[in-house]
């Protein structure tokens, strides 16, 4: 079964992909795909067992041996490593300070990439959010959105979003964070953070959550409707 539609929101971190994805799956009826999350439980994977954030075959192998999913039951599905749900875990500092490093692996991309398309081809409708989704991973999607937002904002964002989670952390160092993350992302040579061809551009900045979505839900129910 393949997906009949997939919407893809692509952008760099702290740009609202997540919080944006989460409402606009929620009022199109749809899945919601937080592949980030799979990267993070690459980065638990690696830290667990002791690979190399560098060592992209041997993460490859693991999460074949592990496998990642979903608990599609849950909102937002949780992420799970060999059916243990991480989905806190991978929020952690430890796990965002080596994420790039680990997603910068082709055989790491490589895999995930061939499960977000089994995951698509599981669902009727699909909201897929995370940095390459539109511009690698479903080219074909019926809607591409890249989403982006000026650092402070950004920073402000990550920064609720650690504390909220328990992490006491200093809007400095998030925006350090978000900076080096930037860099690795936009320059690495396997799917790096670029705006796919025909996207919408949106800029976050000066929106609230609301807003952003409702005129996103307005462009893809027009596009369902064309179809
Ligand atoms: O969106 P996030 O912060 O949870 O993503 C975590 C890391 O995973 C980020 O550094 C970039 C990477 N990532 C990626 O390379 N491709 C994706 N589709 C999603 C995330």
């Amino acid at each position: 079964m393949t997906a009949r539609s997939i919407i893809t929101i692509d952008g760099a971190a702290g740009t609202g992909k997540s919080s944006v994805a989460g409402l606009l799956a929620k009022k199109l009826d749809a899945g919601c795909l937080d592949s980030g999350a799979m990267y993070r439980a690459v980065a638990v994977l690696a830290i667990d067992f002791d690979i190399k954030p560098t060592d992209g075959l041997a993460l490859a192998n693991k999460v074949n041996e592990v496998g990642i999913s979903f608990n599609w039951e849950k909102d937002p599905p949780t992420v799970m490593l060999g059916g243990v749900d991480v989905s806190e875990r991978i929020r952690e500092l430890d796990i965002s300070g080596i994420v790039s490093s680990v997603a910068k692996q082709p055989e790491v991309r490589a895999v995930l990439m061939d499960q977000q398309r089994i995951i698509a081809s599981t669902h009727p409708l699909l909201v897929t959010e995370g940095r390459d989704q539109g511009s690698v991973v479903f080219p074909e999607a019926i809607v591409h959105f890249f989403l982006e937002a000026d650092l402070a904002e950004r920073t402000k964002r990550r920064t609720k979003q650690l504390q909220e989670s328990g992490n006491d952390v200093h809007p400095d160092v998030v925006a350090e964070d978000i900076k080096n993350r930037d860099h690795i992302d936009s320059t690495r040579s396997d799917g790096p953070l670029i705006c796919p061809e025909g996207a919408v551009v949106i800029n976050t900045s000066n929106h609230t959550l609301e807003e952003v979505v409702e005129k996103m839900e307005h462009i893809v129910r027009r596009t369902l409707s064309n179809q």
